[in-house]
């Protein structure tokens, strides 16, 4: 029998930093949920396709696969075999990953997956429906968030350290149509589950977070 934690939340959270570093303590495999979308929207865009177009959108799925893998126990993503893991980060892909990922098709093909591998292992697993759709019965649940100014300031940051150069009232603007776009579609919307612990990270740091996990994790005996 394998163990499940389940994290959901809006982009810019801190989900994967906090998610990466619990599942380590926990030695539990991280699931980055958000990469496999990331890897189908890669897909979409190198082939051009019109995501509104259905017939389109299922030719197109058919011929994309999705896998992941560990490597020095680090996720890696795949697509029809090949690493994309360093290509997925870009706004281009971050924006068609919003906007596909409210496909119900798209949103099939990955189910059955991320269901699989916690069934076969003790898994951390971070997205944005993790608790309400894909493991309605994981061992514990979280819904990690933070205020809009406080994601748009640490994803500035993070950004301008690159050499991005979004100004942050863009940032702002922009976390705030996807977390509309993520709570707002049809399908699997972003959304607190009824029995999921909820954490507001504005004013913690990353190990209080973490810290907060694993004393949530051990009263779960997990
Ligand atoms: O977590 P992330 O920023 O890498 O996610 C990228 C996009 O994928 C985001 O717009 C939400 C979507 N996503 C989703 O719909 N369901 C998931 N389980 C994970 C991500």
């Amino acid at each position: 029998m394998s163990f499940n934690i389940a994290i959901d939340g809006p982009a810019g959270a801190g989900k994967s930093t906090i998610a990466k570093l619990a599942a380590k303590e926990l030695s539990f495999i991280y699931v980055d949920t958000g990469a496999m979308y990331r890897a189908i929207a890669l897909g979409l865009l190198r082939n051009s396709v019109a995501i509104e177009n259905e017939a389109e959108l299922l030719a197109a799925l058919d011929q994309i696969e999705v896998g992941i893998r560990y490597v020095d126990q680090e996720q890696r993503v795949y697509l029809n075999g090949e690493d994309v893991s360093p290509l997925i980060r870009t706004e281009q892909v971050s924006d068609m990953t919003s906007r596909s990922s409210a496909k119900p098709q798209v949103r099939a093909k990955l189910t059955a997956l991320q269901r699989d591998l916690a069934a076969r292992e003790n898994v951390l697993m971070d997205g944005r429906d993790i608790g309400t759709e894909i493991l309605p019965n994981a061992d514990l649940k979280i819904y990690l968030t933070a205020s809009v100014e406080t994601r748009a300031k640490r994803r500035y940051l993070e950004q301008a350290a690159k050499g991005g150069s979004y100004t942050l009232e863009e940032i702002e603007e922009d976390i705030r149509e996807r977390d509309y776009r993520d709570m707002h579609r049809e399908t699997a919307p972003l959304r607190q589950a009824d029995d999921a612990v909820l954490i507001d990270s504005s004013d913690m740091t990353i190990e209080e977070v973490v810290h907060e996990i694993l004393r949530l994790t051990s009263l779960h005996n997990l």
